[in-house]
């Protein structure tokens, strides 16, 4: 149990917005696997464009969406209707956005969706194949999705709104195309935020095949920016809940790249209370949430957590100024036993302290930068900090 924003969680998985939740069995499916909570597909009170799902994927670097089927509000009220008979408990993030000038509408939208049964409303202002790729593009868009999350006083007046709207917590999913999320995140907490998601969604396209020169997206013609989602999310992910968690003080739903426990676990400790993830349950399936919600439990008994609370921002503490780092001064060390001589540590370009003696890597300590990329490049794991020794050699 977690209590996030005066509601309680029974864990701190939220399945994010996507087509993961725009089916009541689907959700319902997500409970049943162990799921907490789930933020809704995007809702308009009626969307711009009706497009298809398109994207594409790279298992070891991530997904991009181009675009995506969204729902209008009867489509959206009816979801959280149905599914809240389905699975009462499970507890609902209504996903909403309103790409105009009438920014009331905002109110409105979230209203609908309150009345539904919604439990918390989540202000998209993270899409950014909304309008932020016409803006990129030099058109012009209304803002919506990432164009409202780039602005803070636009954030701010939309949560005032969402606020007076609703009586369930607001919790504004924020871009991370922006030069300062801090700036953001303080926006919409002065306008009377209960929390913020924080979940990828980096501005991306897919490369180009070199050869046709066209094809980029699965079955579509064209390339249009993109949602990033997936492991290369991870540790700008990790950056954005850090800095938030530090400047702003209402809770976090961190998320971006989640594809195991140690990476929720990683989010809850620079600072995350929930965690949130898409990309890597469309790819291995609603089975990953009980195996993460295990692995979790196995970690904070062998850490003696006794509650999800505990980990909460526990890294923080060791954030500081580049100025502030303390230097260990050290120099990788050899295991003669695991080094085969293939060189590899030799390759680095910027270093000049290592040599081949005898099959056998030799590095000199007044040359050694301290990089420790020879540690991390070594496929034998035969090089180490001695400093570490006892601590699995590195850390
Ligand atoms: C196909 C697809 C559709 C998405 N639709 C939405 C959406 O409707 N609303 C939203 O806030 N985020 C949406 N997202 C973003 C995800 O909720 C999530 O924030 C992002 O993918 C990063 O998390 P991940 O690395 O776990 O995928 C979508 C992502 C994908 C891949």
């Amino acid at each position: 149990m977690i209590e996030f924003a005066g509601i309680k969680f029974r864990n701190p998985f939220v399945v994010a917005s996507s087509p993961l939740t725009v089916k009541p069995f689907l959700l319902k499916r997500a409970y049943d696997f162990g799921a907490a909570a789930a933020s809704t597909k995007l809702t308009f009170i009626k969307q711009p464009f009706y497009q298809k799902l398109r994207m594409y994927h790279d298992p070891k670097v991530g997904s991009i969406v181009c675009v995506d089927r969204r729902l209008d509000l009867g489509e959206g009220v009816s979801l959280i209707e149905e599914t809240k008979k389905l699975a009462p408990d499970l507890v609902l993030f209504a996903n909403i956005t309103h790409p105009g000038e009438d920014l009331e509408s905002w109110g409105y939208l979230a209203k609908a969706m309150e009345d539904a049964g919604a439990d918390l409303i989540e202000p998209n202002f993270i899409c950014p194949n909304l309008t932020l790729t016409a803006e990129r593009l030099g058109q012009s868009g209304e803002a919506g999705g990432a164009l409202t999350g780039q602005s803070p006083n636009l954030a701010r007046e939309v949560v005032k709104i969402l606020k007076s709207a609703v009586n369930i917590p607001v919790v504004p999913k924020l871009t991370p195309n922006v030069t300062d999320i801090t700036a953001v995140a303080a926006a919409c907490a002065e306008g009377g935020a209960d929390a913020i998601t924080l979940a990828g969604a980096q501005l991306s396209l897919p490369p180009v095949d070199l050869y046709n020169l066209d094809h980029v997206y699965e079955l579509a013609e064209g390339a249009s920016f993109g949602s990033l989602g997936g492991p290369s999310c991870q540790l700008q992910g990790y950056a954005m809940v850090a800095q938030v968690a530090k400047r702003v003080d209402i809770p976090i739903v961190g998320g971006g790249g989640i594809m195991n426990w140690q990476h929720a676990a990683q989010y809850m400790l620079w600072g995350a209370q929930l965690v949130t993830a898409c990309t890597s349950l469309m790819w291995y399936g609603f089975e990953l949430i009980p195996k993460i919600l295990d692995g979790l439990e196995k970690y904070m008994g062998e850490m003696g957590f006794t509650s999800y609370e505990d980990l909460v921002g526990r890294a923080l503490y060791n954030i500081r100024p580049a100025a502030d780092l303390g230097m260990i001064q050290d120099t990788p060390v050899v295991d003669s036993e695991r080094c085969n001589g293939c060189g590899l540590c030799l390759r680095p370009a910027h270093c000049y302290a290592i040599e081949m003696k005898d099959d056998l890597p030799v590095i000199d300590s007044g040359k050694c930068l301290g990089c420790g990329i020879c540690v991390a490049i070594c496929p034998r794991k035969a090089l180490s900090f001695p400093v570490y020794a006892g601590q699995g050699g590195r850390r």
